[in-house]
């Protein structure tokens, strides 16, 4: 049973809960994803999309959430709920809030194998498993990483164990601390990494990659999953940053803190990029080389430069760190539901769910050899996980996200919790009614062929849609409201 009266645990300092949302929002999506994305959807198209989904989706969305946790005080189900029912909504919203749940677990199933990797390729590292190999052995022991399931369950298994014994401890003990050093350390780690690059040849041609902007290249595929990335990368629509919130105090403002977040989370890409595709460039290799592209490349960089081992040891360090603080954030939401409604202890909660997500991530796992061939529509279990996820359903609960608080939930209410000037306001309602809703629904169509964005003809009537929309908008939400309060 939900127990309103006592006080919610709250983050303890005044920057628990940016570290902790940072610490969620960097992760491997930054430095593993972004760069292999963008590798693979031809560059700079891709990251001009990502940024501009960023800005008009991801930052007004993310606002949305901390809202809603903060206001609801709950797991985004009863948040969603909670909020929905003060202002006489349906209680049919609170589905956004099992959407995000199983959709952060969903992702979590296959994070762990990725931060396996992490894991794995720190090991290499520190016991010179990695030390004078060429370009063609970095592929050759990727593949060879991924072939044995022991190996590869071993890894992944271990960063269950991690991630459910530091939910287990609690929010506040578990979380914070770790942030604190780990976020400066990564951006000490990229800087050295983007100096080295600077002098490695390929510097040029990466900066010209990641920034020169040729629509040409970009395709609808391409869009959604820019479009997906920036929920992903923002931790958005998956339960972690509403849980998250609903331990802010009252006291702190939600929009200097989502746009600090959402700076750190995409600086730190945008660094991975660029201390990433310089070794890509300088050795030759193929931007597009998939998922394996950070393993395969950044290790060549550590064995040329001054220091490498030590550089490389830290640098995964670092990076299995920040995919741990990303994949607490994601088991959160179903921990904080479990130990609300079903009346089990933190430590309960995180066992059970740790139990089902290691029968899961293992299936996960063996996608990379003994199941690579359980294949449907071309892609293996892990490759469903990750497409599901990004491309659709957070994309579809930062949709329903917005329209909930554009259009259904009490002016005053989100007026108070936001706590925004009112120019700003103004503009978060602006873009949560119209924008990011139109951006969603236009990638949406564009990618499932029903309509098709050329960067020609066809934007004049995209904009005069918004326009329409915009105005039927204005005039239809106090009905709207009225009809769904009666
Ligand atoms: N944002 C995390 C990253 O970029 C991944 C994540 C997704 C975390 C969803 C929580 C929820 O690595």
């Amino acid at each position: 049973m939900t127990n309103d009266s006592q006080p919610r645990t709250q983050w303890l300092g005044r920057w628990g809960f940016v570290l902790a949302a940072t610490g969620s929002a960097v992760g491997l999506g930054n430095v593993w994803k972004f760069p292999y994305m963008t590798g693979e959807y031809g560059g700079g198209a891709f990251v001009l999309v990502y940024l501009a989904c960023i800005l008009a989706i991801g930052v007004p969305v993310m606002m949305t959430e901390i809202a809603l946790g903060r206001r609801g005080r709950g797991s985004p189900i009863d948040a969603i709920r909670r909020v929905s029912a003060e202002s006489k909504g349906a209680s049919a919203w609170s589905l956004l809030g099992w959407m995000a749940m199983l959709c952060g677990f969903m992702i979590l199933c296959f994070y762990v194998v990725v931060a396996g990797w992490s894991f794995s390729y720190l090991w290499k590292m520190l016991t010179g498993g990695l030390a004078g190999s060429s370009v063609d052995d970095m592929a050759a022991i990727f593949g060879a990483n991924n072939a044995n399931p022991l190996n590869l369950g071993f890894w992944s298994t271990l960063v269950t164990l991690a991630t459910m014994v530091i939910v287990g401890k609690g929010v506040q003990a578990g979380i914070e601390k770790s942030v604190g050093w780990m976020m400066p350390g990564m951006v000490v780690m990229l800087v050295i990494m983007i100096v080295y690059g600077a002098f490695s040849g390929g510097f040029g041609e990466a900066v010209h990659f990641l920034f020169a902007f040729n629509a040409g290249s970009l395709s609808s595929e391409g869009m959604l999953a820019a479009m997906g990335h920036a929920f992903f990368t923002l931790s958005l629509a998956s339960g972690a940053i509403l849980t998250y919130g609903s331990y802010l105090p009252r006291n702190a403002s939600i929009g200097r803190t989502t746009l600090s977040v959402a700076a750190a989370d995409t600086l730190v890409a945008l660094m991975a990029g660029l201390a990433i595709f310089p070794v890509i460039f300088a050795n030759g290799m193929e931007p597009g080389s998939g998922p394996g592209l950070i393993f395969m490349s950044l290790p060549l960089a550590f064995q040329a430069m001054p220091l490498g081992t030590l550089f490389g040891a830290l640098f995964f360090v670092m990076l299995s760190m920040a995919a741990l603080t990303s994949s607490i954030s994601m088991v959160e939401a179903t921990v904080s539901w479990l130990t609300d409604n079903k009346g089990i202890s933190r430590r309960t909660a995180a066992w059970g769910v740790g139990i089902v997500l290691w029968i899961i991530s293992t299936l996960a796992m063996l996608s990379f050899n003994v199941g690579a061939e359980w294949t449907l529509g071309g892609k293996n279990f892990f490759g469903w996980l990750d497409y599901l996820t990004s491309r659709w359903m957070m994309p579809l609960g930062g949709l329903g996200v917005a329209l909930l608080a554009g259009f259904v939930l009490n002016g005053e209410a989100m007026r108070e919790e936001l706590g925004l000037p009112p120019a700003v306001h103004a503009l978060w309602l602006f873009m949560v009614r119209y924008v990011s809703p139109l951006g969603i629904v236009v990638v949406f169509l564009d990618a499932l062929g029903i309509a098709t964005l050329e960067f020609g003809v066809q934007w004049p009537w995209l904009l005069l849609a918004l326009a329409v929309i915009t105005l039927i908008g204005e005039f239809a939400s106090p009905r709207l409201k009225q009809t769904l309060s009666a």
